[in-house]
């Protein structure tokens, strides 16, 4: 069994829960569970024990079995757990150069989309390409994640829009996570938008959404969540009700992107327990209230509002300090966050939305894991968790967001074992 020991770590931050096992809200966003001079002990793709390097050097087992431990000297480095990127669409073929130009010139992403610019744009390419060629192209993704410092990402399909390419898209999405030693969770996001061949049919389509597609994906259990784009120009809340209904039928959960561009009453929704609402740049008091009361988690990510050229960014401030707990993604995709890096979300956490840098580590690991509903097995360091770490060649946890356009990410564990990926062509 393979043992690998992390020592001497300069801040070791544990994230371990307090009492209460509920996404971490208010100022539990702010307990980073800090050990200096930290250590911790992976056996069998576990974390077996954590604290400081003096206990663990004491402890018997490490004593008799020192010989067969992969020992890795963290002198000047922090290490956290692996980060949770909870909101990711990574199965597109090229990136759009065209769209990004139009907006220097100052063109909308709205006014784009509408010049069948954005997501539609993308879905040519993906009903053309083949599952191996879409798979290359998610498994480039996920090396370039763990790179910084990301072990488990969450995978949406939403670039096919017909049955067909939805299903290859998801099988893509689990060809990659094959290949990866770290954790995907997949989700059916057949409702990105109406595809032409079906506009001004849109109830067709979510027909189509709901009686192929969510079947297909729950009988072949090639989905984990089923998501809706809602907002203007997407989906309807009727709509993305009728949806939500159809994964229920089919026993998937649900998420949602949810007031990104206009806002959309959240209360009717919660009656599906969804696992996150995503983007809340709009959204009124009293669901704020609403979700202060409910485990669904807010999922920010400001890296589309940075690469939209947006002057606000979602009420991060507003949004903790009413109860309601928060993670943050990169929500990788072609047309509005071209980015994996997680610490880049949290530098624009931590600069425009003004979250404290140990807010944006908590909701980048643990909340994210809620969002996934992972927390049971990721987004802390604490004996009886996954061995999945992040190493940053920084002396304070602060400086993780603080240096920005740089990686500081210097290698990551997973399952127990170290992966360190050089630059990969996306
Ligand atoms: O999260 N808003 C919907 N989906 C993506 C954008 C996808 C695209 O433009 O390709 C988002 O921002
Ligand atoms: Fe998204």
């Amino acid at each position: 069994m393979s043992a690998l020991l992390l020592v001497n770590v300069n801040q070791l931050l544990t994230i371990r829960a307090g009492s209460a096992s509920r996404p971490r809200r208010g100022s539990e966003l702010k307990d980073l569970g800090i050990i200096e001079n930290g250590a911790v002990l992976c056996v069998g793709g576990k974390i077996v024990s954590v604290g400081t390097t003096k206990d663990a050097l004491r402890d018997p087992w490490l004593k008799k079995n020192r010989k067969k431990v992969t020992e890795i000297d963290c002198t000047g480095k922090v290490v956290l757990p692996g980060f949770v990127d909870s909101h990711t669409h990574p199965v597109f073929v090229t990136p759009r150069l065209v769209d990004f130009e139009k907006r220097t010139d100052g063109a909308s992403y709205e006014e784009i989309a509408s010049a069948g610019g954005g997501i539609r744009s993308s879905v040519d390419s993906v009903r053309r390409a083949g599952k191996s060629e879409l798979a290359g192209k998610v498994l480039a993704t996920l090396h370039e994640m763990a790179a910084h410092g990301t072990t488990t990402a969450e995978a949406k399909s939403g670039y096919g829009l017909t049955v067909e390419s939805e299903m290859k898209s998801l099988e893509a999405i689990r060809e990659a996570a094959s290949c990866w030693p770290g954790t995907v969770v997949a989700t059916l996001l057949g409702a990105h938008v109406v595809p032409k061949e079906f506009e001004g049919r849109s109830q067709k389509y979510v027909e189509t959404v709901c009686i192929e597609m969510i079947p297909r994906a729950a009988q072949r259990k090639l989905a984990q969540f089923v998501d809706v784009f809602c907002d203007h120009g997407a989906f309807t809340p009727q709509e993305t009700e009728q949806i939500f209904e159809a994964a229920a039928r089919h026993g998937i959960s649900v998420r949602a992107h949810m007031g990104q561009l206009t806002e959309t009453v959240l209360r009717p929704f919660l009656r599906f327990n969804p696992a996150s609402f995503d983007h809340m740049d709009h959204v009124n008091e009293d669901d704020v209230a609403q979700l202060a009361r409910h485990d669904t988690i807010a999922t920010l990510v400001p890296g589309a509002n940075y690469f939209l050229g947006l002057k606000d960014y979602p009420p991060a401030r507003k949004l903790i300090d009413a109860g309601v707990p928060v993670a943050l993604a990169t929500d990788y995709n072609p047309g509005t966050s071209p980015t994996m890096s997680m610490p880049m979300a949290m530098s624009l956490a931590c600069t425009q939305m003004k979250m404290l840098p140990a807010e944006a580590i908590v909701a980048a690991t643990i909340n994210g894991a809620w969002a996934l509903r992972l927390a049971d097995r990721k987004g802390s360091i604490e004996p009886g968790k996954d061995a999945d770490l992040a190493v940053f060649v920084v002396d304070d946890y602060r400086e993780i967001p603080y240096w920005f356009g740089v990686n500081r990410c210097d290698l990551t564990v997973i399952a127990g074992a170290v992966s360190k990926p050089g630059p990969v062509r996306l």
